[in-house]
């Protein structure tokens, strides 16, 4: 196809991060990162390699998740949500962040793969400050809200169903208190985002069509929240991209 740009080389399919060189990913993950992961978070990242394979690098990284547990106590959050919890690293990396008074609303429509991370929650002895609700996203923050939960929320990490992003954000913006914060994972999309033609995800022979509709829909959120003057926002390229919004009023 012309105009194609391949993705660089170097980013491993495997483990997602932004970082196109593999030696320097290699010293960010062996120097900081895995010295410093809880033993059941390594646990479970392990887990989750060997029963989900390639599907497995829907976890977020190592580094980006030490980021995230960073902002949480920096700003003394208490009452988190989680949008896409699939096997739960994120999940867990946030639990172990937050004092043991705190609360994670988790959402997912899969309920199988958070019971399969259950385990090493519980091990980690964090079970007790997450509530798992089952089903879809948009749905269940509009019954939160229903619910008065309306400016409560402190944090909200942002992982699931890419093309949904920006009505996520018109109720999250409702549910976050002034002061608070969401993030939004994938916001770099491989670094695809970047290029100005059409983007090779996968070999000739496979569908690329809906890596390339995210890519489209990462586009079209990271300037309607440049642009949003109820946040200060910053895309941070740690992992995927994450891009995080402070409410300002
Ligand atoms: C990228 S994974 C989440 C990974 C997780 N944050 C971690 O770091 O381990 C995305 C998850 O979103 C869930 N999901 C996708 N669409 C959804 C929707 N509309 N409502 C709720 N969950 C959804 C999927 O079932 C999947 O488990």
């Amino acid at each position: 196809m012309a105009g194609e740009q391949a993705i660089p080389t170097g980013l491993n399919k495997n483990e997602k991060n932004i970082l196109s060189s593999p030696a320097l990913l290699k010293y960010v993950m062996e120097t900081s990162a895995y010295p410093n992961e809880h033993h059941q978070l390594k646990g479970l990242r392990h887990a989750t390699v060997e029963k989900y394979a390639s599907m497995s690098m829907m976890n977020v990284p190592v580094d980006e998740a030490q980021f995230l547990s960073m902002i949480l106590k920096l700003m003394n959050a208490k009452n988190t949500l989680e949008i896409g919890v699939f096997t739960g690293y994120s999940l867990l990396s946030t639990a172990l962040a937050l004092p043991d008074d705190a609360k994670i609303v988790a959402i997912d429509q899969d309920r199988e793969a958070y019971e399969f991370g259950l385990p090493f929650i519980r091990k980690a002895g964090v079970e007790h400050k997450i509530d798992f609700i089952q089903g879809d996203a948009l749905s269940i923050l509009n019954d939160l809200l229903n619910k008065g939960n309306e400016g409560t929320i402190d944090f909200v990490f942002v992982d699931a169903d890419k093309k949904n992003y920006i009505n996520y954000h018109e109720t999250l913006m409702k549910l976050v208190k002034i002061g608070g914060v969401i993030a939004y994972d994938n916001t770099l999309w491989f670094g695809s985002v970047a290029f100005p033609g059409d983007v090779k995800f996968f070999n000739d022979d496979e569908d690329d069509s809906l890596m390339e509709s995210i890519r489209e829909h990462t586009k079209t959120l990271n300037n309607y929240l440049a642009k949003d003057a109820r946040v200060e926002s910053s895309l941070v390229s740690i992992g995927d991209g994450v891009t995080l919004c402070r409410r300002k009023y």
